[in-house]
């Protein structure tokens, strides 16, 4: 895929050629986003980013990433506050906002939403999650994310063994991903969710005929045994048809510093894409482990401003410009490193 001027709807668009070509972009943005030099790259650029879902690191990473480029940040935020709400089509409301903006980046509670308004788009379209289906962007920081941290710890994408584990049934960045793994061959995939909320089979067929080797079950501390990356989720409740249903999975699967220490690999990495449901009835993912080195967490949102900045400097075509329009920081760099 050539990114110039395309929308982002499906990580299906995407060859391992062209994830590379992103992740090497990203790479090129780290000084931006640490803040030790500014660019205007975007100077005068508008995005729209429109959430019509719950967000709170990926539609200010969206934005922070356009404004680290220069660009300016426009935001459209709940479906009761838009025209949606009275009835107007994704197709005319794109219409519209694509006259306003140079890119827009939307989120939506239905599945295919996103594809549906970019038809009447005049301008790129990100797809920042439509529903259950697909989040593109945090499958690509996670996969950004995963390389770096087995770098890290001096090893290679090849030796993965990761262990996707909580809701696999509802979590679009799993489903996104499993995509973006098909890529790749002979990896070790551990699939660990309550029976009901497990991996859907088109997403289990598409690891396995990719070559993996796919382990599936419900036992927390044998799906973690092998890892060296750990990806939990969150039990989606929105998606689940009351709240009642989606409380029976709650707190099924705790990750803490004892079941940690216990049952993983030494450094093994936890990922999550966040929001961990820190919740009495969930700690999914306990705060005991704050500390520890292998928990890579804000390290993976720090790295979504990398990926989106890489995006949209590709989108818009200014990839090879970031240093003609750059400087150094006004202000003194803090604790950042
Ligand atoms: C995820 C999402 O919205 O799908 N969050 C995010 O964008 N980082 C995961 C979740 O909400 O559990």
């Amino acid at each position: 895929m050539n990114f110039r001027a395309q929308h982002l709807l499906s990580v299906r668009e995407l060859s391992s050629d062209s994830i590379e070509e992103i992740f090497a972009v990203a790479e090129k943005m780290r000084p931006y986003a640490n803040r030790q030099k500014v660019t205007r790259v975007l100077e005068g650029a508008v995005l729209g980013n429109m959430f019509f879902e719950p967000s709170t690191r990926t539609r200010v990473s969206f934005g922070c990433a356009f404004n680290l480029l220069g660009g300016e940040v426009r935001e459209t935020t709940g479906l009761s506050n838009s025209a949606l709400a009275k009835g107007e089509s994704l197709y005319d409301t794109a219409q519209v906002l694509s006259g306003y903006s140079d890119v827009i980046v939307m989120r939506h509670p239905q599945s295919h939403s996103v594809e549906e308004f970019s038809l009447g788009s005049r301008i790129p379209v990100i797809n920042g999650g439509d529903g259950p289906n697909e989040h593109p962007t945090q499958a690509l920081l996670d996969l950004f994310t995963i390389k770096n941290e087995l770098a890290r710890l001096g090893q290679s994408i090849d030796q993965l063994s990761l262990t996707l584990l909580g809701d696999l049934k509802h979590g679009r960045t799993v489903h996104s991903l499993c995509h973006l793994l098909s890529l790749y061959s002979g990896l070790k995939i551990q699939l660990v969710a309550p029976e009901a909320l497990s991996l859907p089979s088109s997403y289990v067929d598409l690891l396995v005929n990719a070559g993996h080797q796919v382990e599936i079950g419900s036992n927390l501390e044998k799906g973690l045994s092998q890892a060296n990356i750990i990806y939990q989720t969150r039990i989606q409740e929105e998606r689940f048809a009351s709240a009642e249903e989606a409380n029976q999975y709650k707190g099924y699967f705790r990750l803490n510093k004892q079941i940690y220490s216990d049952h993983c690999l030494p450094n093994a990495v936890i990922m999550h894409p966040l929001p961990r449901d820190s919740r009495n009835n969930a700690n999914e993912l306990d705060n005991d482990l704050n500390k520890e080195p292998g928990l890579a967490i804000f390290r993976q949102t720090d790295n979504g401003v990398l990926v989106r900045m890489a995006l949209f400097a590709c989108i818009l075509g200014v990839e090879n410009q970031l240093s003609k329009h750059e400087r150094n920081v006004n202000w003194h760099v803090g604790l950042r490193k």
